[in-house]
């Protein structure tokens, strides 16, 4: 997944802001999206200037933009763009009068982290065409063929780059022909051309004071900051119906609400397929369908946003992942606000389909990593109460198997981004298939939230750390609650929901409880800094914790971990058990703590090294002779004790990551979620 950001200011007299600056910090606030490189491209009339006396190109248009490319993180972006300023002998003063620009941050797929893969990427001399991209485009090995026999040389390993060269070769054959042809037409014929998933900026010096934006598939922001007089809540198509006082100030478009929630509240979310054209500070949305030839226009309100600027801050925490593990009894409080009423679970957007979920033949959970782990720890609460089968998909592999799916199934698909690539192949595979898709995701207006028949918000808050945390728990205790509403009809198990009911209510307490293990979970991460491997076995409603909590510390920390099902100890794993490899065991009190307590023996048995999570009060019972560490947690009801136990697991991950030195939110190689299959 990459990040992409545009700012663009009109009429803004001295509250002006300094285009360089917005970038650069947008792209701070995207960076957990992707950081193996980053670029920025702006209008200048003095930057054309200063690259010819650079040699560098020659005037094109009275605006041709000043480009950067740089690979590594945004602050080597931020270092160079800087040092070039002062190489370059840029007046700062000057450069403040620049009106637009657009930003990228990379998570590569196609070619190495380097500048000439960055972005913007470009149609070639003079960058008459610029770029900035997130998504991937499908059809880029064809449609570069037919440019370069069109004379294009392509410099970068890019899919993107095909697409500034094909805004040129399009503008270039409409420009040999009659008559002109505008920026959004150009757009237009790209789009037409492109198959995959893509939000695209694109900038142009034949279009100067224009920008374009577009997406299908990849979700695209635009903020808008002050529109005046009686159209304030509404976009129009028409330039005209906009009046000069009328015009916004600010303009943002981003890849996501996080860059966009310091500047302003007013946002759209842009359709796929549509095309937001900027002109002289005006804004107009076409809607854009391959067959037709004249767009439609198209009228938007605007939503206001509902997060505040602290959600994107670290506050007094070192990092997002420390505290994203430490808001989580306010998270957990939001997900569950409103819906509990009265001891009745209420979740508005699935009450139209209740009928057709209760008559399933068959639930399956379906997603990828930590969303994978979060589905499976609600598992067996949903059986129980729904006594509806529920099987479990990854979806890549139910992809790769082209598994079974039947119009009489419910496919409930968890992500927090709705983003994810594998997830929403596999919600296009089940759409098709007939089978009634509800969609758990934390990302209002995403793809999954918008192509599923119904489903429900986690509400969890703007989650950056790339590991997965509040989320995670806030999935957990969205899903036991679809479980309680799907299954409030059955009189057999009122006791047992009036239970969850009462624990779900304390719950966000005793969250904050486990969280005061904080120092010890230190204590003992600086005990196991240097080893090489760590094991964890759950069952049962903890098979996921011990899933998700080995994810956890092989993502974050870089330590071999991996999270098994204690029954299966006996069939292998149970060879590799010895005194000097460290064996987290979950043992907390539920019906398989007599289990696990035979788990324990045996590992003993073998000298094993445990280090075992109980709950308060147990710790004679599960360690007698008091030879394991024993990490004690409050007691809750079954099925929501897989929130309270990853805590400390959340906060040994995280300890284990900076004892050992590593980068707790940019983890190597990922990024917040995976857009590519
Ligand atoms: C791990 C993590 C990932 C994601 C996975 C799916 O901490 O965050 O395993 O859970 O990439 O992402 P979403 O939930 O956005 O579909």
């Amino acid at each position: 997944m990459c990040g992409i950001f545009a700012y663009l200011n009109y009429n803004v007299g001295r509250e002006r802001r300094y285009v360089l600056e917005v970038l650069l910090n947008g792209l701070r606030r995207l960076e957990y999206r992707g950081y193996d490189s980053a670029g920025i491209a702006i209008d200048s009339d003095l930057t054309l200037e200063a690259q010819n006396e650079n040699g560098k190109c020659k005037p094109y248009h009275s605006s041709s933009p000043l480009v950067f490319r740089q690979e590594g993180k945004i602050e080597s972006l931020v270092t160079s763009v800087y040092s070039a300023v002062d190489k370059l002998d840029l007046d700062l003063e000057k450069l403040f009068l620049v009106h637009a620009g657009i930003a990228h941050t990379r998570w590569a797929t196609h070619g190495v982290p380097a500048p000439k893969n960055s972005h913007p990427q470009s149609s070639g001399e003079f960058d008459e065409f610029l770029v900035v991209h997130n998504g991937i485009i499908t059809n880029y090995e064809v449609l570069k063929q037919t440019l370069v026999r069109q004379g294009f040389k392509f410099e970068s390993d890019t899919d993107t780059e095909v697409i500034p060269k094909l805004a040129k070769f399009v503008f270039d054959q409409a420009r040999d022909g009659e008559g002109g042809v505008t920026f959004s037409q150009v757009v237009m014929e790209v789009m037409r051309q492109l198959e995959g998933a893509y939000a695209l900026i694109f900038k142009s010096p034949h279009y100067p004071n224009e920008l374009i934006a577009c997406k299908r598939g990849s979700t695209l922001i635009l903020g808008v900051n002050e529109l005046g007089g009686e159209t304030s809540r509404h976009l129009f198509h028409d330039v005209k119906a906009l009046t000069a006082n009328e015009k916004p100030k600010e303009l943002f478009f981003s890849s996501d609400l996080c860059a966009i929630v310091e500047h302003t509240k007013n946002y759209a979310a842009i359709e796929d397929n549509e095309i937001v054209h900027i002109k002289d500070g005006s804004v107009s949305i076409l809607r854009f369908d391959n067959e037709k030839e004249m767009p439609a226009s198209v009228q938007r309100a605007l939503s206001v946003l509902e997060m505040e600027v602290e959600q994107i801050k670290k506050g007094d925490f070192d990092h997002f992942m420390k505290k994203e593990i430490h808001e989580q009894p306010g998270s957990l409080t939001t997900s569950m606000r409103g819906r509990l009423k009265n001891g009745i679970v209420v979740l508005g957007g699935l009450k139209d389909h209740m009928r057709t979920i209760r008559r399933s033949r068959r639930i399956i959970f379906i997603g990828c990593g930590t969303s994978y782990h979060a589905a499976l720890a609600a598992r067996p609460i949903m059986e129980e109460l729904t006594d509806v089968p529920v099987t479990m998909e990854i979806a890549s592999d139910m992809l790769d198997r082209k598994a079974l799916i039947f119009k009489e199934d419910t496919a409930v698909f968890v992500s927090q981004s709705g983003e994810t690539a594998d997830t929403l192949h596999a919600l296009e595979y089940a759409l098709e298939n007939g089978a009634l898709c509800l969609g758990v995701t934390n990302t209002v207006g995403s793809t999954l939230a918008r192509k599923t028949h119904c489903g429900v918000h986690i509400n969890a808050g703007c989650e950056i750390g790339v590991a997965s945390t509040k989320a995670y728990t806030c999935q957990i205790v969205v899903m036991v609650m679809i479980a309680l509403a799907i299954g409030s009809d059955k009189l057999s198990t009122l006791a047992k929901r009036e239970a969850i009911i009462a624990g779900l209510t304390k719950l966000p307490e005793q969250v904050r409880d486990v969280l005061k293990l904080d120092d010890e979970m230190k204590v003992l991460a600086q005990s196991l800094i240097d080893e090489q491997s760590l094991l964890m076995f759950g069952r049962g409603n903890n098979y996921a914790t011990a899933l998700e909590g080995a994810l956890k510390v092989k993502e974050v920390a870089l330590m071999h971990s991996e999270g098994m099902l204690a029954g299966e100890m006996k069939h292998g794993p149970l060879a590799l058990v010895d005194e000097h490899l460290p064996i987290i065991v979950i043992a907390t009190q539920d019906d398989s703590f007599s289990k696990q307590q035979s788990v324990i023996q045996q590992l003993h048995a073998r000298k094993g090294r445990l280090i075992v999570m109980c709950s308060k009060g147990d710790a004679s019972l599960v360690c007698p002779d008091g030879r394991s560490r024993v990490i004690e947690v409050p007691q809750v009801v079954d099925c929501l004790q897989p929130i309270i136990n990853i805590i400390p697991l959340q906060l040994l991950a995280y300890h284990l990551t900076v004892l050992r030195g590593y980068d707790v939110d940019q983890p190597r190689n990922l990024a917040k979620s995976v857009t590519t299959q």
